[in-house]
């Protein structure tokens, strides 16, 4: 027995010597360590063996099995590290090609908005921040839009209560500055606005920018300057500008206004539907009604509001059709910007 237990450890070790992958590893352990391997066929036999002589044996049984058990786990453990790289020796491959560190980035919407913000403050705008939850008062009545007005039907509101709502846009602004600071004013607000309304065009959150500038003989000639500088300034291009008649309840009078096609130079593509114009936003002379609710005589001072959409500007810029891309948090889209 003392001679079979020495061959089996030889045995064991020249065939661990030719082992080169796991499956064939198993099968060693399976062979000789496992309940009907080698070596149990040889612990039956010491059933057989004279009394006096079992524990010497036992003893060289349990060595044996022990060096055998040892052998295996070594080379286990080097075949393991070995399959995570290439030979066995060390668990990196040099020869992989490296993984690029990823920087984050800001969302383009937030880019825009910085630029548009950097623009303004150029021209001497200061930044002020709203609620996003709004009082009615604010959002409508202050601005010139009573209960029961049909402007109110334009802004789909998110309602909170009767009189607590989520702002339609940053309009609210003027009046919240207005009642607490005096002339001259010049201000822009930037933020989120809600409506209930989604589409290529519409998402339910999205963000403008209000601006306003108030003193003594302001005219529309002022707002015609301010905003040609901002659109050369945000488009890169010296863009025509158009205003076109419009109302708002807060401004009188009011424009829409367009800037020539920034894809097609104003030659007429499928963005601008060949009109060769494009909306960028409403402005117009804060209304008199306005002023007075904040207690500023409109004999006195007169001021020029506007108010932009983000994501509009944004779009136009890098030539987007639908708005939607922009809040699905796909990497692959917003990491090009
Ligand atoms: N608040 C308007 C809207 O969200 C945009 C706007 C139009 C703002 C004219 C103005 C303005 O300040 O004068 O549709």
């Amino acid at each position: 027995m003392e001679q079979q237990l020495n061959t089996l450890l030889t045995l064991a070790k020249e065939k661990l010597a030719t082992i080169s992958s796991s499956e064939l590893l198993e099968e060693f352990r399976i062979e000789f360590l496992g309940r009907k391997g080698e070596f149990t066929s040889i612990m039956k036999g010491l059933a057989q063996v004279p009394k006096e002589d079992k524990p010497k044996l036992g003893q060289m049984a349990n060595k044996a099995k022990k060096d055998i058990e040892a052998l295996y786990r070594d080379l286990h453990a080097k075949l393991s590290a070995g399959s995570a790289g290439n030979t066995g020796e060390s668990s990196i491959d040099l020869t992989l090609p490296g993984r690029k560190p990823e920087t984050g980035k800001l969302h383009p919407v937030t880019q825009i908005m910085n630029e548009v913000c950097s623009i303004f403050e150029g021209l001497g705008f200061s930044v002020a921040e709203g609620p996003d939850v709004e009082h009615d008062h604010y959002n409508f009545e202050a601005l010139n839009i009573p209960a029961h007005h049909p402007a109110r039907d334009m802004h789909d509101t998110f309602y909170v209560s009767d009189s607590i709502l989520l702002r339609t846009h940053t309009s609210p602004m003027q009046a919240r500055i207005m009642e607490t600071q005096q002339p001259p004013l010049r201000v822009i607000a930037p933020g989120k606005v809600y409506r209930c309304d989604s589409d290529i065009t519409h998402t339910p959150m999205f963000h403008q920018v209000e601006g306003f500038l108030v003193d003594k003989n302001i005219s529309f000639a002022d707002l015609k300057g301010v905003l040609t500088i901002f659109t050369q300034k945000m488009f890169d291009k010296d863009l025509e500008l158009r205003f076109r008649p419009s109302f708002f309840p807060f401004t009188e009078p009011s424009a829409e206004v367009d800037i020539a096609c920034v894809i097609c130079n104003g030659k007429g593509c499928r963005v601008c539907k060949r009109t060769g114009w494009l909306e960028i936003l409403g402005a117009g002379m804060v209304d008199p009604e306005v002023f007075k609710m904040v207690g500023y005589d409109p004999e006195v001072y007169s001021g020029f509001a506007f108010g932009l959409g983000i994501e509009r500007i944004a779009m136009l810029k890098y030539g987007i059709d639908d708005i939607r891309l922009y809040y699905e948090n796909d990497l692959r889209f917003l990491s090009q910007f």
